[in-house]
């Protein structure tokens, strides 16, 4: 009886995954933890040579090109989104925009590691996106309490900026890898 119980669990838990399995959900993850990756190397480097004011100019630079050499190695395309977006070209669309606030409650209900979400469409294109959460590193850009060189860096660059004002844990947006629908016909 009991072996059985563990038998129909075990089908259970593995039937639904392997049949909504999705190369690119796993290849979606990859690609976002490469992102990261990079985007944090690069800050960490940038703001130990030029302090945070020179690493806004610096991200300003280097981030749309990271993510666009990553969209042109992947055939997805890569980007962060916001409900508060800094860069204009980041403003969530609709889609993201509910999803954004599905994160939102999810971390306001406890959840610890940063949601995400895969999603196909109904004619093939798939989006992955996960949660990007506010770490002691990012205050110093996007917290409360920014130095009067970040602030005027940040009036100069981005004058229309609604991302300052964040607290520790809060969510500052998603990874989004947008697949495009593939191109034989699917069975
Ligand atoms: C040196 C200042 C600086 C720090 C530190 C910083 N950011 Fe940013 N952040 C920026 C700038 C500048 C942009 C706009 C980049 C662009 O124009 O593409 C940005 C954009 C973003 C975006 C894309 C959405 C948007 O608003 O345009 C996300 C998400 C983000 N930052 C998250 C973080 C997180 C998480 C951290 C901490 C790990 C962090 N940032 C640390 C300056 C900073």
């Amino acid at each position: 009886m009991r072996r059985f119980a563990a038998l129909a669990l075990g089908l259970l838990l593995t039937l639904p995954a392997t049949a909504t399995e999705d190369p690119r959900q796993s290849r979606s993850r990859e690609i976002a933890g490469r992102f990261q990756q990079t985007l944090s190397g690069k800050l960490g480097q940038a703001l130990a040579e030029g302090g945070p004011a020179r690493a806004i100019e610096f991200c300003q630079a280097e981030a749309p090109r990271v993510a666009a050499q990553l969209s042109a190695e992947t055939g997805a395309r890569v980007s962060r989104t916001s409900l508060r977006p800094r860069q204009p070209a980041h403003a969530a669309d609709a889609r993201a925009q509910a999803l954004l606030a599905d994160f939102q409650r999810q971390l306001a209900a406890g959840t610890s590691a940063p949601p995400e979400h895969f999603e196909v469409a109904a004619d093939g294109s798939a989006r992955y996106s996960r949660a990007i959460l506010i770490q002691p590193p990012c205050l110093g850009c996007h917290g409360k309490a920014l130095s009067p060189e970040v602030r005027a860096a940040l009036a100069r660059h981005y004058p229309g900026d609604q991302a300052t004002g964040y607290a520790l844990g809060e969510l500052r947006g998603a990874f989004q890898i947008d697949w495009p629908a593939p191109s034989e016909p699917r069975s």
